[in-house]
């Protein structure tokens, strides 16, 4: 969602800093984009004190040489709530006097009540944004007390899960506030920073301080302050430094993030076969010990902890139950402090899941979190937190972060099993297989097999045990970068319904692994066959019913990692023949920062 950067040094090109810094967030998603700098010297074709260009659309192209120089500044990516994709809508916002400007992400609960009662008669808006209304009651509370104190006021005053900050051309300060919504400071020499995301403080500095709920900031170019927003009370930073390499959020050789994620999937499966297990034995004791573990995540991280319940009940016979974030909250009342909850996201900032996880917390339940981002707000929640080491994920589409989650819940199953040793070789089988679909031959079937199905509206994907997530998954990114029209389904339920949707020509995807599942997959592959379905075998062995074939060699239960590199590269290629941008689907955000 929206992305953040600020800057105040000493140098004169705060608002360039700014853009590469929003132009490094492009990846959250976003539909308009806006810069604004405190000029440097006052200049006659100023009539602001701040100067400010926003823009609708992606940056692509577009340049900022347009403003003047300063070295203080910030900017935002804005991915649209209340309000159009428009020039007025984009941030930052200017109170009427223009001295402040905010930008902002998250929702103000309450805009309403704000604008209505305290500032529609005094005030003149000019968006259609809950935004907005924080610069306004700041201007109107600045009036009679500090900026400092106005800001904690209009904070606390606003209700949400927010982040914002304030840009103060008189006293060139940056106040920033954050509850729910992402903030890192970055500490600089003679220049200080604030993002949404450390990653795009990677080139300027790796000492950070990820800023907790009701935590506020004041940062120049000299000086960071940190304050409680409820007391006001003074706090002290937790500076930490990243040991995360800059060039982990370049393309390199690649065209798109997507694809460079897919490729590095063989070397990052292949690593977590190998490092220490010691993390994943002690999670293993907290799931055994535990009176009920509950898998939670959203999106495809949902679809990892599917694959999860399967996997601990088929290798290591546990019970666990598994709920998609935005409902886990409405199913919590049976959560007791002996309860267990592995959370599991890429981001660690997915609002449904911090949501849920809260609330779970807050009933004494034990938090466990799988989780790519170190820092992240998750990974500071949990009691204990696992990194799943797949490096920066920059695409919109989760690809390495999901089969490094697969790799690590495998081990886990094994190691409930007392069979780790085993785990970490079906986990480096798949790693193998995976590095094979990477190449060709296999990969010119799959971008054939993309020609042949980019015209067509809908597809359905079966599987049955492991190959149900697989099949959700699958259909997930087709859905999400190529706009077609997919189901993914236990191969089972065809008969209760979706088989009326089959009709000659139908794209159906069937995964069949040598398992227990074989034959009952066949059998629903032989249904859609026989309604004209074209079927798209995905399987250790070809088959006379398959009109098309995707070889995937057996790895136990660890085939559904290479099953589901073939998804994603299928997927890449449907987007790309359908001349889409596979990295930045439309609507979409990276990161869902938002209920
Ligand atoms: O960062 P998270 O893993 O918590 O994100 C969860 C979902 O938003 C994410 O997996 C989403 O579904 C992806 N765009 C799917 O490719």
């Amino acid at each position: 969602m929206c992305g953040i950067f600020g800057y105040a040094g000493t140098k004169k090109d705060a608002a360039e800093i700014v853009f590469s810094g929003i132009r490094s967030l492009e990846y959250r998603g976003y539909d308009s984009w806006g810069v604004g700098v405190v000029p440097a010297s006052k200049s006659k074709f100023l009539i602001s004190p701040l100067a400010v260009k926003k823009q609708v659309g992606k940056i692509g192209q577009a340049s900022i040489a347009d403003l003047p120089q300063g070295s203080i500044a910030f900017g935002h990516t804005r991915w649209a709530t209340h309000g159009g994709a428009t020039v007025e809508n984009a941030h930052p916002h200017l109170d009427c006097t223009k001295r402040f400007a905010v930008i902002h992400n998250g929702i103000i609960e309450n805009y309403e009540m704000v604008r209505d009662k305290i500032l529609r008669k005094k005030h003149t808006f000019r968006s259609q944004t809950d935004t907005e209304v924080v610069v306004h009651l700041i201007e109107e509370l600045a009036q009679t007390q500090s900026l400092r104190q106005a800001t904690r006021q209009a904070f606390n005053l606003i209700e949400g899960l927010n982040a914002f900050i304030v840009l103060d051309s008189q006293t060139k300060q940056l106040i920033a506030v954050r509850n729910g919504s992402p903030l890192v400071v970055g500490f600089g020499r003679g220049e200080n920073f604030l993002a949404s995301d450390a990653s795009a403080l990677l080139p300027y500095t790796k000492r950070v301080h990820f800023m907790e709920d009701n935590e506020m900031v004041i940062i120049t170019d000299s000086q960071t302050e940190f304050f409680e927003t409820k007391s006001g009370k003074k706090l002290k930073p937790l500076i930490q430094t990243l040991n995360w390499s800059f060039a982990q959020a370049d393309l390199g050789k690649f065209p798109h993030f997507m694809l460079k994620e897919i490729y590095e999937q063989p070397k990052i499966l292949s690593n977590i076969s190998q490092v220490s297990t010691v993390e994943i034995k002690k999670i293993a004791g907290l799931i055994e010990t535990a009176f009920g573990t509950y898998l939670v995540g959203c999106g495809t991280a949902a679809y990892a902890c599917l694959a999860g319940s399967y996997l601990f009940s088929k290798v290591s016979g546990f019970h666990l139950n598994w709920a998609i974030g935005s409902e886990f909250g409405y199913q919590l009342d049976f959560l007791t402090p002996k309860s267990l909850v592995l959370a599991l996201s890429q981001s660690g900032e997915t609002m449904d899941i911090l949501e849920s996880v809260k609330k779970a917390k807050a009933k004494g339940a034990k938090i466990v979190s799988l989780v790519n981002v170190f820092g992240s707000s998750l990974y500071r929640l949990s009691d204990y937190s696992l990194l799943m080491g797949a490096g920066s994920e920059k695409a919109v589409a989760s690809t390495k972060d999901f089969t490094a989650k697969l790799a690590h819940l495998t081990l886990l199953a094994y190691a409930l099993k007392g069979k780790i040793k085993d785990g970490q070789k079906v986990v480096a089988q798949a790693a193998k297989v995976a590095a094979g679909i990477c190449q060709r031959p296999d990969l010119s079937r799959l971008k054939k097999l993309a020609k042949l199905l980019k015209h067509k509206d809908h597809m359905y994907i079966i599987g049955r045990g492991l190959s149900y997530p697989a099949a959700l998954e699958t259909a997930l990114k087709i859905k999400e970068i190529s706009y077609i029209h997919a189901e993914g389904l236990p191969a089972g339920e065809l008969k209760h319904g979706p088989l009326a949707l089959v009709e000659k020509g139908t794209p159906c995807l069937a995964f069949l692994p040598g398992d227990e599942t074989y034959g009952a997959n066949l059998a629903g592959s032989m249904e859609m066959k026989a309604r004209g379905g074209y079927l798209i075998g995905i399987s250790y062995k070809p088959h006379e019913i398959f009109d098309y074939y995707i070889p995937v060699a057996d790895c136990r239960e660890a085939t559904i990692i290479p099953n589901v590199v073939v998804a994603q590269l299928l997927a890449y290629y449907l987007a790309i023949e359908r001349g889409l941008d596979p990295d930045k689907p439309r609507h979409l955000a990276k990161s869902v920062t938002v209920k």
